[in-house]
């Protein structure tokens, strides 16, 4: 029963008795079945991470209770620079699967976990280090200009890694007439090109939850709310699709649009990115309306990232306790992929 339910909370699949090829899925489904659901977890998260010498970084995007337990919280640049400054001994990343191996990459001896190792990322998916080889081969003379939101191995064949707080200032940085290929997001990489006049081939890649979102109900929640509260701003991520992009008084990366937030004079805002961000906006905002972006199929919940919200608090208690699922990988693929991403930093 306990079983059952945790699957539910967690809106898990549910698996067959035997581990088989999935077996770090099956250990934390079988060790979740254990949990009592009398286990006060925020109080034994916080007696854990002492135990171990552990720091929590947060993205942005996770759920309000692990955004509040968090050491450091922040966009993909922030928490690339908390993990290089940290001296803990365990790194536990509440994100998604890229983000824990730039920090794996930046701390090669240091443990690091996540919650759920099955955080994946789609614009990461869909960029596989061979099909990027191929492509680098076929323009030898471009450089590589890749977005953070990709695996170790496509870092590994890059010049540099930018976020969407760096990207702009980073393109911009490199000498005129030398030709760049940019991967994976071809969001991202058509709004750097729109706003740096820089040519890119760009990578055909997109993120599920941002190329979702509704151009209709953007202009319409606009309407409604310029009748209700007065002044309204929208507020986008440049992963946003350009249809989207266009009706935004305000693009930057997730850090800068709870900057915005913060600053803007609106009344009410409408916020097109993943509304995990919103718990940190309404906390900053209590005087202002927040509306998040319905996707395409409103009834779907899309606008909700399905790989960062697989981590809970209960997952994060398990990796704290256990100090798994832990995150290993292969030193020559993590000394090729910490040049571009030292690079990054120093840049930014
Ligand atoms: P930033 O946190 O860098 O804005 O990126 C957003 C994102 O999609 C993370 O996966
Ligand atoms: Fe990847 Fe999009 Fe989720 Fe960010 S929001 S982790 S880009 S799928």
């Amino acid at each position: 029963m306990a079983a059952v339910a945790h699957r539910i909370a967690t809106s898990l699949p549910l698996l067959k008795d035997e581990p088989g090829p999935n077996a770090e899925r099956f250990d934390l489904e079988s060790r979740l079945a254990t949990l009592a659901p009398t286990l006060d977890l925020e109080a034994e998260i916080q007696r854990l991470r002492k135990e171990r010498n552990a720091v929590i970084l947060a993205h942005y995007y996770q759920e309000g209770e692990i955004q509040d337990l968090a050491d450091h919280l922040g966009d993909s640049l922030q928490l690339a620079q908390a993990a290089r400054k940290t001296t803990a001994d365990v790194i536990v990343f509440c994100g998604v699967h890229f983000m824990a191996e730039t920090a794996k990459i930046l701390n090669p001896d240091r443990i690091v976990v996540v919650p759920d190792m099955d955080a994946g990322c789609s614009l990461a998916d869909g960029c596989k280090g061979s099909d990027l080889a191929a492509w680098k081969a076929s323009h030898p003379q471009h450089a590589v200009v890749s977005y953070i939101n990709c695996t170790a191995e496509v870092k590994a064949l890059s010049d540099v890694i930018v976020t969407s707080s760096n990207a702009e200032k980073i393109v911009r940085g490199f000498e005129p007439g030398r030709p760049l290929l940019f991967a994976p997001d071809r969001n991202l990489g058509a709004w750097l090109v729109k706003k740096t006049g820089r040519e890119m081939t760009l990578w055909q890649g997109a993120c599920v939850v941002h190329e979702q979102f509704s151009e209709k109900a953007i202009v319409q929640l606009r309407e409604k709310w310029e009748r209700t509260a007065g002044s309204v701003e929208i507020l986008a991520h440049p992963e946003c699709e350009a249809p989207i992009l266009r009706h935004a008084d305000f693009i930057g990366s997730t850090t800068a649009l709870l900057n915005r937030a913060k600053a803007s004079s609106a009344k009410a805002l409408i916020v097109a990115t993943e509304p995990g961000i919103l718990h940190q906006m309404k906390r900053a905002r209590p005087d202002v309306t927040f509306l998040d972006v319905p996707s395409e199929d409103a009834a779907c919940g899309c606008n909700n990232c399905p790989h960062m919200k697989r981590n809970t608090l209960e997952k994060l208690y398990l990796c704290l306790r256990d100090l798994k699922p832990r995150l290993e990988m292969d030193s020559e693929l993590m000394n090729r992929a910490r040049v571009p991403i030292e690079r990054m930093l120093s840049l930014s």
